[in-house]
């Protein structure tokens, strides 16, 4: 049965045909400033001015605001374990390399990891899925990483995909991180992700997309290199880590390398911002980091300037990024990174979709696309990166059901849309 969600301004995405968005395009959010979306079995029907016409069944919002919902590019939230005391170090000053060299950090997680089973990964994900869903975000991506073996990594792959399946109607996009740190008793470690672990996993999924993490104590530039090659040779579109504490020189070859991505960018050089901005390649932001480990943020103003391609993600993690919430990264974004709201909604919607291949159907507010949106209880879109740690958004509507925080909508719109 066909609903509206009425009189409330919407936030489009509009329009659709300039691509991922860069520089200057980042501010166009294709408003509409009173109008309704028009809902049939998960599907957007209409997305318009105006009114909905007579007889279709409609919810007054009264003024709030409707806007894609937010989808989240990077994120490990495939983990086991917990990290809490290594907080306490954190705290009292321990950089969060010197926690990894020590055994800590990601290795403290690879422990946790490889001795939990599928099904418990699997589990703990799916919990994790339905707080990011409830949070606004409709689709994500969910890395590998924290297995560090081949039967690992693999493991965790099988976790994300069968996460993946319990969620339908909320894309789950893995990506293989098998680079992800290096494991002093396991030195073999680098060739055997280059040459079994990463062929595995592009045999279990034709076309995943592989990253690394580049940095002192992680994978070298040469290292890195190798991976790239092999992972381009299998036909596996690059992301990269790098940047997030060093300035490793990772980036023009990753470019060169028409890497999808780089991720982090917190230490790049000018040049190497400009060589990211200048390209195809996408740079993510990623402000929970800088904000949970005190360290300085992606220069997001320049990047922009220069003419970059950004997106926006919590990175949600148990060491760097403990939070789940994309808006809570859009407003870290806006505050240190120097981007405007509307460039952050973009950077976290629209151009996020891009980066995982998710366009056609996430990221914006069109006819024919999936109903994957969120309903912010304000008269202005910019409300959801004002706000800190707002948690739920009034209503989100996905193709997995309804959810929210405004009970009345959550109600009016469970009785219109019953999946
Ligand atoms: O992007 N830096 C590498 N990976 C994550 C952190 C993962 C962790 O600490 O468990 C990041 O910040």
């Amino acid at each position: 049965m066909t609903y509206a969600l009425s009189n409330a301004r919407i936030v489009t995405m509009r329009p659709m045909d300039l691509g991922v968005r860069r520089g200057t395009q980042l501010c166009d959010l294709g408003t509409i400033p009173r109008g309704f979306v028009a809902i049939d079995h998960g599907t957007i029907t209409e997305c318009t001015a105006g009114d909905p016409p007579a007889g279709m069944r409609s919810i007054d919002l009264q003024g709030r605001t409707i806007l894609p919902g937010w989808v989240d590019c990077h994120t490990h939230a495939c983990w086991a374990g917990d990290r809490s005391n290594e907080w306490a170090r954190k705290l009292s000053g321990v950089p969060y390399l010197e926690i990894l060299a020590s055994g800590g950090g990601i290795m403290s997680t690879v422990r946790s990891v490889r001795a939990a089973t599928a099904e418990h990964l699997t589990a703990l994900l799916v919990r994790r899925l339905h707080r990011m869903l409830a949070l606004g975000t409709v689709a994500c991506e969910v890395k590998t990483g924290y297995g560090l073996s081949v039967d690992a990594e693999s493991k965790m792959l099988r976790s994300i995909l069968s996460a993946g399946t319990s969620m339908p109607g909320m894309p789950v996009i893995p990506t293989y991180l098998g680079a992800h740190a290096l494991d002093p008793e396991h030195p073999d470690w680098v060739r055997e992700c280059i040459d079994r672990a990463l062929p595995a996993a592009a045999r279990a999924v034709p076309g995943i997309s592989c990253d690394l993490f580049c940095e002192k104590g992680a994978w070298s530039v040469d290292d890195s290199l190798r991976l790239l090659e092999r992972a381009a040779g299998l036909g596996c579109p690059l992301r990269v880590h790098t940047d997030q504490f060093t300035s490793t020189g990772l980036v023009p070859h990753a470019v060169r390398m028409r890497a999808k991505s780089i991720d982090h960018l917190e230490a790049s050089t000018d040049d190497d911002l400009r060589c990211v901005a200048e390209s195809g390649t996408i740079g993510v932001g990623l402000p929970a980091s800088p904000f949970a480990l005190s360290t300085p943020y992606m220069r997001g103003r320049a990047f922009i300037d220069m003419g970059g391609a950004i997106a926006i993600a919590s990175n949600w993690n148990p060491g760097s990024a403990p939070t789940p919430s994309v808006a809570f990264a859009a407003a870290l974004a806006v505050r240190h990174m120097g981007l405007t709201p509307e460039e952050a909604i973009t950077a976290a919607t629209w151009n996020a979709a891009h980066l995982l291949g998710l366009e056609s159907d996430t990221g914006a507010l069109h006819v024919g696309k999936a109903a994957r949106l969120q309903v912010v209880d304000a008269p202005d879109e910019r409300a959801c990166v004002l706000e800190l740690a707002g948690g739920a958004p009034a209503l989100v509507v996905s193709p997995m059901g309804v959810s929210g925080c405004d009970a009345a909508l959550v109600a009016a719109a469970t009785s219109a849309d019953p999946r």
